[in-house]
């Protein structure tokens, strides 16, 4: 297949320190292998290690994770190098496991318990790749496919599964109609209820960075898992224009203010802040982008049409959005706009000058003419107001 490049790859090129134990072997795992073959680039390496113990992997000077978890980090390059284990569940939801590694697991029993044949994939020291679950099949298939029935161990899997739907879609991958059926078993039972909110976060907002994050949230549509994970957002999902919103290049943070427009665009200004606010608490979003969000909300309608306001909505519009003290956001809630309306928006050079214009207003000078108190207020506002008609009428600013 053209996409899938061969030879050894350069992801290999450092090998850790010498481990020389004969029956301890190093793979390289994961997302690197599938990423190195697909041609992508590689920001993450993961390696799995057979044949070793904790008491050797101490000895070589990798560092524990955790006290019980078989990871260890490696102690230049920063990597993380798991021992060979199998898994099994024993509770709820992504915490609830119980690991065995042992010298005795082998690669393909590592590899068996893993998410996507794409992603159980091995590769070693010369660049040869161990794929005893036809993941390279699947990668040139352009399948999303679960390994084995232990995909539904791990109910995160899901949520991967439709973040990797919004990364790698528009090179034609789709998810194998199998793993869809798993996955609607899975959002049937009460096990995603269970994950942690802050996991699922973590999902979600690497999606909306991801090429079409618009097929993160079809694909969790489709398995029947929206309406657990994220009941708020059915509306704008169902909403061609948002979807068409959200795919164009923008960052995370503003199709996630498109988004939230959209999905609470039916009630009043007020109680869509509310229900912001509810919204970025429940599913721990942070601040940057709970803020965009109520900002966009609530000005995003004057600022899209910012070129046909008059002088004083305009001033009203600068000063709702606090630009004149705080101006970081308005370059985002300017492609907020530039995502939701067609008409190219001259705002985006008209607005920034109109800004640099207003913050020139210097109160000391209007003191110095003897205004002061709610005076000195309105003398600063009616300087700003003519700057922003001087704008409309062309005057030079
Ligand atoms: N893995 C899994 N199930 C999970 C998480 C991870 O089977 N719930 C396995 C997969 O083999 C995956 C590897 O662990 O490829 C590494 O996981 P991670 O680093 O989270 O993801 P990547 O696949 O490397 O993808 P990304 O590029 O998004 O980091």
């Amino acid at each position: 297949m053209a996409a899938l490049n061969s030879g050894k790859p350069a992801v290999l090129s450092s090998v850790p320190i010498a481990l020389n134990n004969p029956r301890m072997q190093i793979y390289l795992v994961g997302g690197a292998v599938r990423d190195t073959l697909l041609g992508y680039p590689v920001y993450d390496r993961d390696w799995v290690v057979v044949g070793a113990t904790p008491e050797l992997m101490l000895q070589q000077g990798f560092r524990p994770v955790g006290k019980d978890f078989p990871v260890f980090i490696h102690p230049d390059s920063g990597e993380e190098y798991a021992l060979a284990r199998t898994e099994r569940k024993s509770g709820k939801g992504y915490t609830g496991f119980h690991y065995h590694a042992s010298p005795e697991v082998t690669l393909e029993e590592d590899l068996i318990r893993r998410d996507l044949t794409i992603n159980a994939m091995a590769m070693d020291d010369d660049g040869n790749i161990i794929d005893p679950y036809n993941g390279q099949h699947d990668l040139q298939q352009k399948l999303l496919r679960h390994v084995s029935p232990a995909f539904s161990e791990d109910p995160l899997r899901v949520i991967r599964v439709a973040r990797f739907q919004a990364r790698y879609a528009h090179l034609g991958f789709t998810v194998a109609p199998e793993t869809l059926l798993l996955m609607q078993h899975l959002a049937a039972g009460d096990e995603l209820e269970h994950l942690t909110a802050e996991r699922v976060w973590q999902e979600f907002q690497r999606a909306l960075g991801e090429k079409t994050p618009q097929q993160f949230l079809l694909t969790l549509k489709q398995a029947n898992a929206l309406q657990i994970l994220f009941p708020e957002l059915i509306t704008a999902v169902n909403d061609q224009q948002t979807l068409t919103a959200i795919s164009k290049p923008a960052d995370a943070r503003v199709r996630f203010a498109v988004l939230l427009r959209s999905a609470f665009a039916a009630t009043n200004a007020e109680l869509r802040s509310e229900k912001i606010k509810t919204f970025c608490d429940t599913h721990r979003s942070p601040n940057a982008y709970r803020d965009l969000a109520l900002q966009f909300s609530s000005q995003a309608d004057q600022l899209c049409r910012f070129t046909q306001l008059n002088a004083g909505q305009r001033l009203e519009l600068i000063k709702n959005l606090d630009l004149l003290r705080r101006s970081e956001h308005l370059d985002l809630l300017l492609e907020g706009c530039s995502l939701i309306t067609d008409n190219s928006i001259t705002a985006k050079t008209e607005l920034p000058l109109l800004l640099q214009r207003l913050q020139q207003v210097d109160p000391a000078q209007l003191m110095a003419q003897g205004f002061k108190g709610k005076a000195l207020g309105k003398a600063i506002n009616q300087a700003q107001l003519q700057i922003c008609q001087q704008q409309i009428v062309g005057v030079s600013i």
